[in-house]
């Protein structure tokens, strides 16, 4: 079993989006018994709620269903769970680097290190911006969450 799990600030647009991009991959490969993907948020403000309307709507346009989800907060036994941990920007990662537990067992990665054909560093935060933003997560995810499956593939 892989364990991926995928971590913004709020867990209601980024992370969410990766979560659904890299599920619906796997499901249509016929894989998704091979994986437990979850998703996570740094901070709290959102804990609870489902993702925003907007990252739903998007996603629902390329056939992935986030309206089951609900924001939570990263947790110390993730760290032990779940052995690929994937921020979408450099201040996640330096935020989880921050609550990972002396020796944990995750690797820590930020998601555009598996697009690296796009001349991305971090997956840009959409929350402030209008809907185009969504739909650049979603390209940026599809590529990066695709490169993400041939990584572990190959492990
Ligand atoms: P996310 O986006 O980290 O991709 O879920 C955000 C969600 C909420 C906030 C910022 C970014 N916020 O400031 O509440």
């Amino acid at each position: 079993m892989t364990r991926i799990l995928f971590v913004c600030l709020g867990n209601i647009c980024r992370s969410p989006t990766a979560q659904g991009v890299f599920e619906k991959l796997i499901t249509d490969l016929g894989q998704a018994e091979a994986f437990e993907v979850d998703s996570a948020g740094t901070h709290a403000y959102h804990v609870g709620s489902p993702p925003d309307g907007r990252a739903t709507a998007a996603a629902a346009r390329r056939g992935i269903d986030l309206s089951l989800q609900r924001a939570r907060v990263v947790d110390a036994v993730d760290f032990e769970r779940f052995g690929h941990i994937v921020a979408m920007d450099r201040s996640n990662l330096s935020n989880l680097k921050g609550m990972a537990p002396a020796g944990h067992s995750a690797r820590l990665w930020i998601a555009t290190e598996f697009a690296t054909d796009l001349d991305y560093q971090e997956v840009p935060d959409p929350y402030y911006g209008g809907d185009d933003g969504f739909e650049q997560v979603l390209d940026l995810l599809e590529v990066a969450c695709q490169g993400l499956l041939e990584h572990v593939s190959r492990r």
